[in-house]
Order: structure tokens, then sequence, then C-alpha cells
């Protein structure tokens, strides 16, 4: 490139440049296509600096009341729409600085007194993340409550429960559904508690070492409702632990999401009918009429890939950085943005979707019947009334099985005859066992199937949602 005059450096820092960048620097270097999503939280971490380095001494009064409000006019004007973001001038924090120059004058320049870009970046990024916990965990309360009327509806329907996809054991709707209230709730209590470890202020800690001037971290920390300032500020500048928890939390989430998405698109196929997707929530074919597809919940299932990607793309941007502040870090913001984004429409879809969705009641209870699936309270009777060694009832069983599959016919269809031919210990009271219902109110162990068990974790669950209401 050819020498560009003095006046093209940069105004935030060119002082000892005598030309301005070249354009592909200039483009490569500029976040303020994506961070201008930090404008509030920037905007909100300047005002407290300026107000404490006033409380101080560090400036006067007058100078922190003119950016205060100075603040707070580019605030809005940001919130109009419109606002004339420029890449020469990098990021958020430099845009929304010189703005300030533009509409106060000379004081503005007193704003950036004891802190550099490094604290204010990892404190606006620090305070946008912690919104989103907070976004988060209020997306996954609805989640959780839809959930809990699904369960609540169906406590005692039975359908099938599956291993490898096949037949395994009758359990209830409720129960199933009550799964993944817990896995949601682990994912609202991992939010809540990364949410917790982030709540930490990195103002202060300057460009890396700290500073001479005599502020007052505690007092931007408290402002900022922050729980305490960060104690070391190489690490207050130079860590994203808070991001790649958010985003590690985000992953797992995306997961359980994923799982229960391939659920509902296995379950609202003609072939199992086991629910049916409200007309609000499906989509329909251009070129098959009799079309009606699940894309949201494909859609769900699919996030995962991004919102992984995401994790994934931040850790290695991390890995192997020397402290305290590379360049490497801006990339972390996409990265979330992405993810959060992501997440947020994928928890609001599957709220949605639970909340209009049909179980079919009698659907999931003859497909519950079927494919022996209580072969195992049948062995488990001969263990109890017959005193076999369940090895050997497993054996017996199989046989009955066997015969039963033979014959074109379901476990509870065999006759006592033929049941008494494998084993002649067997007596009619084993019908009793045979049947769904009884098979799923059986299963009264703790956490297990049985309508009285859901119904009791439905009741905690619906308590502890009370208590936080
Ligand atoms: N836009 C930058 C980022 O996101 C702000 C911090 C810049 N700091 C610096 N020393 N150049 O990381």
């Amino acid at each position: 490139m050819t020498e560009q005059p003095a006046s093209t450096a940069n105004q935030m820092w060119g002082g000892r440049f005598a030309a301005g960048p070249d354009a592909i620097m200039e483009a490569i270097n500029a976040s303020i296509g994506f961070d201008q999503r930090l404008y509030a939280q920037d905007i909100r971490g300047s005002r407290a600096h300026a107000a404490m380095l006033a409380a101080q001494g560090i400036i006067s009064t007058s100078d922190a009341d003119a950016i205060g409000e100075g603040l707070l006019t580019v605030l809005s004007e940001i919130e109009k729409g419109g606002f004339p973001f420029s890449t020469a001038l990098e990021d958020i924090h430099m845009n929304v600085e010189s703005r300030l120059k533009e509409i106060i004058g000379e004081p503005a320049g007193r704003l950036h007194t004891a802190r550099s870009r490094n604290d204010q970046v990892a404190t606006d990024f620090r305070l946008w993340v912690r919104d989103q916990c907070d976004a988060t965990i209020d997306g996954l309360d609805a989640l959780i409550r839809a959930a809990l009327g699904q369960a609540e509806k169906g406590a005692d329907w039975v359908m099938p429960g599956f291993t490898h996809l096949q037949t395994a054991q009758p359990v209830t709707w409720g129960h199933h559904m009550m799964a993944y209230v817990e896995m949601f709730g682990r994912d609202l209590s991992r939010f809540r508690d990364a949410r917790k470890r982030m709540n930490e202020s990195p103002l202060g800690a300057a460009a890396l070492a700290g500073t001479g001037f005599p502020i007052d971290r505690h007092a931007t920390a408290a402002a900022l409702g922050f729980d305490r300032p960060m104690a070391n500020s190489l690490d207050a500048v130079s860590d994203r632990d808070f991001a790649l928890e958010y985003l590690s939390s985000a992953a797992i989430c995306a997961v359980h999401l994923s799982r229960l998405a391939e659920e509902l698109v296995i379950w609202s196929s003609a072939q199992f009918r086991f629910v049916t997707m409200s007309d609000r929530f499906s989509t329909g074919s251009s070129i098959m009429p009799q079309k009606k597809n699940p894309d949201a919940a494909e859609l769900i299932r699919a996030k995962i890939g991004r919102i992984l990607g995401a994790a994934v793309a931040l850790f290695v941007v991390m890995k192997g950085l020397p402290l305290a502040y590379s360049k490497d870090m801006q990339e972390d913001k996409e990265q979330v943005f992405d993810a959060a984004d992501n997440l947020m429409i994928a928890l609001a879809a599957m709220t949605g979707m639970l909340s209009d969705l049909t179980a079919n009641r009698d659907r999931l209870e003859a497909a519950a019947g079927s494919g022996f699936s209580t072969a195992t309270d049948l062995a488990d009777w001969l263990v109890r009334e017959a005193g076999l060694p369940f090895r050997d009832a497993h054996h017996v069983t199989g046989t009955l099985v066997a015969m039963a599959e033979k014959s074109g016919v379901d476990l509870p269809e065999l006759t006592l005859e033929q049941m008494q031919s494998v084993n002649p210990a067997i007596t009619a009271d084993i019908f009793n066992v045979l049947g769904v219902h009884n098979s799923v109110a059986s299963r009264m162990s703790y956490g297990g199937t049985a309508p009285a068990q859901v119904r009791a974790q439905i009741a905690r669950w619906n308590e502890m949602l009370g208590e936080k209401a």
C-alpha cells in the first residue's frame, strides 16, 4: 500500500501512526458488524465507570455528569435505529465514545481514564452473557411447565417403553414426559450455576495490570449488579471461561432438545401415530397434499450442530493463548450470539410444540401391549410366586414368548394350559400381571413408572416451581 496522510490514522489510538490501515486490515480488524449488540451493556458499563471516577475525585463531577447524560443520548440514538456505526472505528466501544465526543466534546476524552478496551469488552460481554443466562432460565422454566402439563394430563396413560427402540416394558406417558422435565431441570440449574460463577466484575483490571489511579472496583461491580470485582487483573481481561460455560450448558441443553425433537418426529409418523402435532407447529408439502411435516422438531433436532459448533470453535480459539488479552478473543462474540439466538428459538419452538401436542391415548395403549412388553412381569411372577431363580424364570418366559409368537398372539392370549405345558407351577393368577396397567402400577420403586410415583414427582416439581414463582 502507498503511504497515506497522517489524518487517516485512527482517532482513538492513532497518535503514533503516520498512516491509516489498509482496507483489508480494517476489514479483518473490525468487530462493529456484530459487537454492536453489546451497545446497552457498553453504555451501562461506561456510565458506572464515569460515576466512580467522579466519586473518587479522578474526574470532575461536571464532566462525569456530561458523560453520563451524553451516553444516554447515544443509547437512545442507537435504540431509535439507523445509528451510523463506522467500521473505521472498529468496535462498539470506540463507536460509542466517538459519538459521545461529537455530542459533549472534550469531557468525552476523560471517560477512558483508568480503563482499557480489554476490561471494557470483558465487562460488556459478561453482562451480555449474564442477561442471556437469565433469558435461558426463563425459557427453560416455560418449557418445563409445558412438559409438566403433558405429564399431568397423561400420568397414567400407558405406552411402550423402549430400549434399542425395541419394545421393552410398558411405561406411562407421564413418566416419559417427566424424564425430560428432569433433564431440562438440570439444564436450568447449569445456567444458574454458570451465572453465579460469571457474576464478577472485570472492570478496573484496565489493560492487564490494574491501574495507578485510585479507582473503586467494588463500587463499579456493585453498580453493575456483580457480586464482587474479579480478584486478578490478568485473569479478568484474558479468560472467557464464562462464555465457554454458557456454550457448554447450551450444548447440553441442545442435546436434550434434540432427543425430544427426534422422538416427536418418530412419534408423529404414520407408522407410530403416538402424537398429533398441532397445525400451528407443522408444515405441509408443496407436492404431496396428505403431508403434515414436523419441521419445527426437525430444526430443533439440528440446532445442536451449530450450538456445539460454537462451543468447539471458542474452545479452540482459547486453547494455547498466552496471558493476557489477545485479539483472537474478539472471535468469542459471534459464536455466543449465534448459539444464544438458536437456543432461544429452539426453546420457544419446543415449548409451543409441547403445549399444543395431542398424545393419542388409545394408540399409545394399544402399542403398549404389543411386542410382548409384559414378558418381564411374567418372569418376575415366576420368581415371586413360584420361587424360580430369575435366570430360570427368564428361560421359561422366553419359551412362552416364542410360543405366543408362533401362534401369532400376545402373551395374555396364551391359554393357562399352554403356559402350564412349559411350567406346571403357573396358575391363573399370572394373568393379573400380564395386563399393561397392572404392569406399570406394579413399578412402585422410587422414580419408577407407576402412576402413583409419577404423580409424586409431578407434585414435587409443581411445588418447586410454585416456590420460585
Ligand atoms: N473489539 C475488541 C474485542 O472484542 C475489544 C478489545 C480490543 N482490545 C485491544 N487491545 N485491541 O476483543
